[in-house]
């Protein structure tokens, strides 16, 4: 940044709070000033969004899907909250409460709530219980202890922690001695017999995501789980953490040797690819999963998102089928065994409850890792994207657009409390990403702790420590500039109808969508966008003033112009969300007509309309319009 002109001490540094007390949503590098109040201007009544009435630096977010409420673990109760259509959203609590444990400190007698699960008619609720692991069960409101349940939760709330359910069986990564046994595990807890991985088969792992995949057979069911670990390989030019994927037999009965009893005999792993090969790109840290399953009930074709990241912090998105997976363990040799393999050979699912032979185990758990990565789909096995963003939590809506073609759309946490709605198109062979919107879903912007989607109602939900909100999919009030501006959004769930940009789910008729990604606004019925209101502001001679244009579209570049001549223009890509026009010190010839104008491609929308007209009065310094809403860190980042 160069020299920062006097005048940039004007924006108000004191008054960047535009955006508080609102839930809102803005086009990616969309401007501050868009933000929406609480109740949408399209009508929708109703609060979106409640506070807990104090922080909650740990949350647990359960929501089932088709319902319009959600239930929050917090330190010592459970919040419900019930969003229902068109009304205000309520909270209710539940104290839990918690024993006295052997705890420490204030923080670590909390009994932070970190599991909430849906147990026949009533929620399953476990928590740290001031280190003593604990769960209750609530039904019609009443809350009953079930005890000590170890590895239910863990002993505090930052331990890494995944339980999985699956009818009466109950998967963890929890560790169920406080001082002993440090070493993180996959265990079965509950169900069939109790087994967990061999201590050897990972190195310090984070687990991620895990899942119970049933496959053409029963006996062939199979748990997957996602992880970080340290890199086994240590040369310096090799990354320090790997990303995985590791399969298990649902069906494992454990071994028959004493060594293999009760540990998993079927846990391979497989390293997870996430890079550009063109720009060599590498990103090895996986941050989060998504499963979204085939339409058809096709367990193969089950899509599993992947967020990245790298050493800087940018992220990438990596799409893999659960068919790819399966592959890899099922035909893959073992990386490092160049004998021939035992038979069966490890990883293999066995009917009828067979014991694995302990040689297949022995192969197996001295030899974890198969020499095959998976990669992601497509010809050419890259990430579907990368971004300079820092995502941290991803999930995906099937959708369908109003002339039948199918899309999916990523909603991507930010580091910035932010979610970034990002439309995938196109064909298998190359598909095409557009990040389409900002969604600031917070009344305090707050990092988002927790995010949950119902593809059933097309809501997002949402906590930080202060909130909870609710978002819905289809928001398309925000898109301005008429019918070009809103099919030139290309949001899948966004039409043209009736003067209005609308969703498809509110209208009852057709509504005009594009099906051309290339000139959208073509199939409007004015041939012309319509130009900006003309506004107008007196000033001064001889002042110091900027004009400010918010960048709506990620794709358009951005310029003022003066009468004939540009004085600025604003690539796709700018750094600041608006493109600024700054007037160093307004002489004569200055005064008259701007206009800031958006081209992409063939087309060329108005997004502002300005005249300066000569004021001799006492106006001295003058902020414009829009650009009051600027923060000090946008001035300072256009500078
Ligand atoms: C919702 O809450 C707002 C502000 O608290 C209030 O003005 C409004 O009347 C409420 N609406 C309904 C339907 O209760
Ligand atoms: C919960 O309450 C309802 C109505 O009060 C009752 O019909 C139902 O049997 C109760 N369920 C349980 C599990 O107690
Ligand atoms: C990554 O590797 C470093 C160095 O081995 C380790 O300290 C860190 O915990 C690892 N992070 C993971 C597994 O996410
Ligand atoms: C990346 O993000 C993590 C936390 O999300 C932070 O601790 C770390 O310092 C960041 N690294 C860089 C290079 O910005
Ligand atoms: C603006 O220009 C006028 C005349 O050219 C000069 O007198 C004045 O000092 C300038 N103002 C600033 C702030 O540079």
């Amino acid at each position: 940044a160069g020299p920062c002109p006097s005048g940039a001490t004007r924006v108000p540094l004191s008054q960047p709070l535009e955006l508080v007390g609102r839930v809102g949503v803005l086009p990616v590098q969309g401007p501050a000033s868009m933000f929406l109040p609480i109740a949408s201007p399209s009508g929708r009544a109703g609060q979106d969004w409640v506070d807990f009435g104090l922080a909650e630096p740990h949350t647990v977010l359960f929501h089932e899907p088709g319902s319009s409420s959600v239930w929050v673990g917090g330190r010592g109760k459970v919040y419900f909250f019930d969003f229902p259509e068109g009304k205000n959203a309520s909270m209710r609590t539940v104290n839990i409460g918690s024993t006295k444990g052997s705890c420490l400190d204030k923080r670590d007698c909390e009994n932070y709530i970190t599991l909430l699960e849906r147990k026949g008619e009533g929620l399953h609720i476990c928590g740290t219980n001031a280190r003593r692991p604990s769960c209750w069960s609530l039904v019609n409101g009443t809350v009953e202890s079930l005890g000590e349940k170890r590895g239910y939760a863990p002993f505090s709330p930052d331990e890494n922690s995944l339980v999985l359910f699956d009818g009466d069986e109950v998967y963890s990564t929890i560790r169920k001695q406080e001082f002993n046994g440090k070493i993180p595990r996959f265990r079965r807890i509950q169900g069939e017999i109790e087994l967990y991985t061999s201590d050897t088969v990972m190195q310090n792992p984070q687990f991620i995501k895990a899942t119970i995949v049933h496959q053409d057979q029963a006996y062939d069911d199979k748990i997957y789980y996602f992880f970080r670990e340290d890199n086994p390989d240590k040369n310096p030019e090799a990354p320090l953490n790997v990303s995985r994927v590791a399969q298990l037999c649902r069906g494992d009965q454990g071994g028959e040797s004493s060594l293999s009893v009760s540990k998993w005999n079927t846990f391979l792993k497989a390293m997870l690819v996430c890079s550009d090969v063109t720009t060599n790109k590498n990103f090895n840290r996986l941050q989060d999963v998504f499963l979204l399953p085939d339409p058809n009930g096709q367990w193969r074709d089950t899509r599993v998102y992947g967020v990245f990241s790298n050493p800087w912090n940018y992220s990438a998105v990596c799409v893999y089928s659960l068919g790819d997976i399966d592959k890899v363990f099922r035909t893959s040799s073992l990386k490092g065994y160049h004998s021939s393999l035992p038979n069966p050979r490890p990883g293999k699912c066995l009917p009828d409850r067979q014991p694995i032979p302990t040689e297949t185990f022995q192969v197996a758990d001295s030899h974890p890792e198969v020499a095959q990565r998976v990669e992601p789909m497509g010809p050419l096995k890259t990430p579907l994207f990368h971004s300079k963003y820092h995502y941290q939590k991803v999930v995906v809506h099937r959708m369908q657009a109003s002339h039948g073609e199918t899309f999916h759309v990523l909603y991507l946490t930010t580091d910035r409390g932010t979610i970034h709605k990002v439309v995938e198109s196109g064909e298998r062979e190359r598909s095409l990403a557009f990040n389409i919107m900002e969604i600031q879903p917070f009344h305090h912007p707050a990092a988002i702790q927790a995010m949950s989607l119902d593809a059933e109602r097309r809501k997002l939900y949402v906590s930080s420590q202060w909130e909870v909100s609710q978002v819905p999919l289809d928001l398309c009030e925000v898109y301005g500039g008429g019918c070009h501006g809103c099919l030139m959004a290309r949001d899948p769930y966004c039409g043209w109808d009736q003067g209005r940009c609308v969703s498809i789910y509110s209208s009852q008729g057709p509504v005009l969508q594009s099906i051309n990604p290339a000139e959208p606004h073509k199939e409007c019925p004015n041939p012309k966008p319509d130009r900006a209101p003309l506004q107008k502001v007196s000033l001064a001679r001889n002042s110091r003033y900027y004009l400010s244009c918010p960048m709506e579209s990620r794709h358009a570049t951005y310029s003022w112009r003066h009468e004939e001549n540009v004085e600025q223009s604003c690539e796709p890509g700018h750094q600041s969300p608006n493109c600024i026009l700054f007037i160093e010190n307004l002489t004569a010839r200055q005064y008259g007509h701007y206009h800031c104008e958006a081209q992409e491609g063939s087309y060329l929308r108005e997004a502002q309309h300005w005249e300066l007209l000569p004021d001799d009065g006492a106006m001295a310094e003058h902020l414009l319009g829009r650009a009051r809403a600027l923060a000090a860190s946008l001035w300072l980042g256009a500078l």
